[in-house]
């Protein structure tokens, strides 16, 4: 499973690339809001330091529009895969994009329907958010397990990229269901190396290493 890193820090990047988590990154308009910074900035810069898929979001909602910043995207760095929303007008600049040899990533998927569109339109990836269907009371990781199930009964090509990831076990869960991509928050992904009893072995071995003989 591939591991991409949700975020538009990238402080947050640089440190979790370090550990050899990061095949990609996710950024939306609310992470690159919170950088303060100007969006194509922040997605150049990432892309110098990621050599991966970086999914980068138009603001619109019409198609020509959509098309107009798809191709902004596209002209200004190779791994830059366009993230379109998941409504018919997005449906189709994701047709276009693909005819076009753009990569897309369509967000805002909660619905094992709006998954089958996607994949028809030819999306590169598709991006369920599970942590905001398990706020409304539903249980996020059924969608994953049908929308898998889906594309496997028909040979589809998008990848399964399982967002709004909000802690270890929906990582845990999506790599059960054979999910192709996570897209996790740095917090999470920090969260996955820790285990109260690595903290307690291993102080155990630094002290029994201590009793020694040198
Ligand atoms: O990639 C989508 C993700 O950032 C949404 O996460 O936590 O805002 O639902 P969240």
């Amino acid at each position: 499973m591939k591991f991409f890193i949700d975020t538009g820090d990238v402080n947050e990047i640089r440190e979790a690339h370090a550990m050899g988590l990061v095949d990609g990154v996710t950024t939306n308009p609310s992470l690159i809001a919170k950088s303060g910074r100007k969006y194509k900035d922040v997605v150049v810069e990432i892309c110098e330091l990621v050599d991966g898929p970086i999914s980068a979001e138009v603001l619109s909602t019409t198609y020509d529009e959509m098309m107009k910043e798809a191709h902004e995207w596209h002209k200004l760095h190779k791994n830059i895969v366009v993230k379109l929303p998941l409504i018919p007008e997005g449906l189709r600049a994701t047709r276009t994009c693909t005819q076009e040899g753009i990569r897309t990533n369509v967000t805002l998927c909660f619905s094992p329907n709006q998954a089958l569109l996607a994949a028809k339109a030819g999306a590169s990836f598709i991006s369920p958010f599970i942590g905001r269907l398990d706020d409304i009371s539903e249980t996020g990781m059924d969608l994953i397990e049908k929308i898998v199930t889906i594309y496997e009964n028909y040979n589809f090509k998008t990848e399964v990229l399982v967002a709004s990831i909000r802690n270890p076990t929906h990582v845990v869960d999506a790599a059960l269901l054979g999910a192709d991509v996570c897209t996790i928050p740095f917090s999470v992904m920090k969260q996955l190396a820790q285990h109260p009893l690595t903290d307690a072995g291993l102080k155990k071995f630094i002290e029994d290493g201590k009793k020694i003989p040198r």
